[in-house]
């Protein structure tokens, strides 16, 4: 027998939650008015997205908000015959995100791989959210995500009062995705325990999600699929099995090719942070992002721009996401203790924060970097002495 789970019961995979004003129905999608300190994708790009649905004649696959160009338009950006404009969230080879647009209309689920900070999360985000106009149906893999949060839990005090039944039941949102035709999303897969992993393979291949307490199953209704997202780094953690690997197609996500790439991205990145965050942005600041980005890649890739000199690299993951973070921080700080300009003293001791993780070995890296590198650069004396002064 198949059942329907109800899209209207209210509750994670770890228990229900009580619908109270002060929690966000995540079932039925309600966000409570503009205090949210960061919406989701459907809600911040709600205007974009309704515009490619309006303009949008392609061919849309079953459930579907939007037709697989527009998808893709929605994460690279473009601008729409009436002129609007569509604001890229992913900056990259636009064939990435063709391949993954297209494996989610496949009976292939996604996996979206890379070291970390290479927006893995963010685009498996805002893949959902043009997919099937809902990103939350989301599950966090840790080493401690117990089976349930994959297919489903109990609620006891139900269980204990009336016996199994479809009321006791608390759908994950896995199994919620599959009822109602929708993308599900699995954060950092190769960190959950490889048995639990394993639970994902009936759902992938035979589209069912068995109930034997019931009796009954779940079967994945079209529209129905899965993005899943797993760090470079984590690999032999938990490896994923062979078996489960062949249920999924695999994209790697780059690091930005060109620092010119990578400027556009933290700039962009920053940009929008700072709005939500009142912060004060302008183009004054480009220089320190420029210094920030240059600096990660160097120590990244271990060399000079020019290539000459060889540097060491630390311990610290040094990405895209790191320096956002860094010139989000260098803004507040010049907001609050500055004259609202990003000047190099407010990003020096974000950079120190980022490259300096392991204290002894990244110390002695960074030290040796600034005395051979930053002291020596044209136009880089003021950030030179500002890095001297948190570093001392
Ligand atoms: N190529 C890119 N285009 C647009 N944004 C990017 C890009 N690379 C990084 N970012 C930004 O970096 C931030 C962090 O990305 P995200 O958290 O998705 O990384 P991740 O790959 O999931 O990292 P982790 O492995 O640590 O989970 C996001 O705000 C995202 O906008
Ligand atoms: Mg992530």
């Amino acid at each position: 027998m198949t059942v329907s789970v109800d899209s209207t019961t209210s509750a994670t995979a770890n228990g229900p939650v009580p619908a109270t004003d002060s929690v966000t129905d995540s079932a039925s999608g309600s966000v409570s008015g503009a205090e949210v300190l960061r919406p989701h994708a459907e809600d911040a790009f709600a205007d974009e997205l309704a515009a490619l649905g309006a303009q949008d004649d392609r061919p849309r696959p079953a459930r579907w908000k939007l037709s697989p160009w527009a998808v893709a338009t929605y994460l690279l950006g473009g601008t729409l015959p009436d002129g609007t404009v569509i604001t890229p969230k992913y900056v990259g080879p636009r064939r990435i995100v063709e391949v993954a647009v297209t494996t989610l209309a496949t009976d292939r689920a996604l996996l979206l791989l890379g070291v970390p900070g290479t927006a893995k999360t963010w685009v498996s985000e805002h893949l959902a959210a043009a997919v099937s106009g809902d990103s939350t149906l989301l599950v966090q893999g840790t080493a401690g995500t117990p089976e349930e949060a994959i297919r489903y839990g109990w609620n006891y005090a139900q269980l204990l009062a009336h016996g199994p039944s479809r009321d006791a039941l608390v759908p994950s949102p896995v199994m919620r995705a599959m009822s109602e035709g929708m993308t599900a999303r699995v954060e950092e897969l190769t960190r959950i325990p490889a048995d639990v992993q394993d639970t994902l393979i009936t759902i992938l291949s035979e589209k069912t999600l068995p109930i034997p307490e019931l009796g009954q199953e779940v079967q994945g209704v079209r529209g129905f699929n899965l993005i899943a997202t797993a760090n470079d780094r984590d690999r032999g953690v938990n490896d994923l099995s062979s078996a489960l690997r062949r249920r999924f197609n695999t994209v790697v996500l780059p690091l930005p090719e060109s620092a010119d790439a990578e400027v556009d991205i933290v700039a962009r990145r920053v940009d929008q942070l700072g709005t939500s965050l009142e912060l004060p942005t302008g183009p004054e600041g480009f220089d320190e992002i420029r210094r920030v980005v240059t600096v990660f890649r160097e120590l990244r890739d271990g060399v000079t721009t020019d290539g000459r000199t060889k540097v060491k690299s630390p311990s610290g993951t040094l990405s895209t996401a790191e320096a956002i973070s860094v010139v989000t921080n260098g803004l507040a700080l010049a907001a609050h203790f500055g004259d609202g300009v990003l000047r190099p003293g407010d990003v020096a001791a974000g950079i120190l924060g980022a490259v300096v993780r392991d204290p002894a070995a990244d110390r002695v890296i960074w030290q040796e970097y600034l005395e051979a590198v930053v002291r020596e650069r044209d136009g880089w004396k003021d950030f030179y002495r500002a890095c001297r002064e948190v570093s001392a």
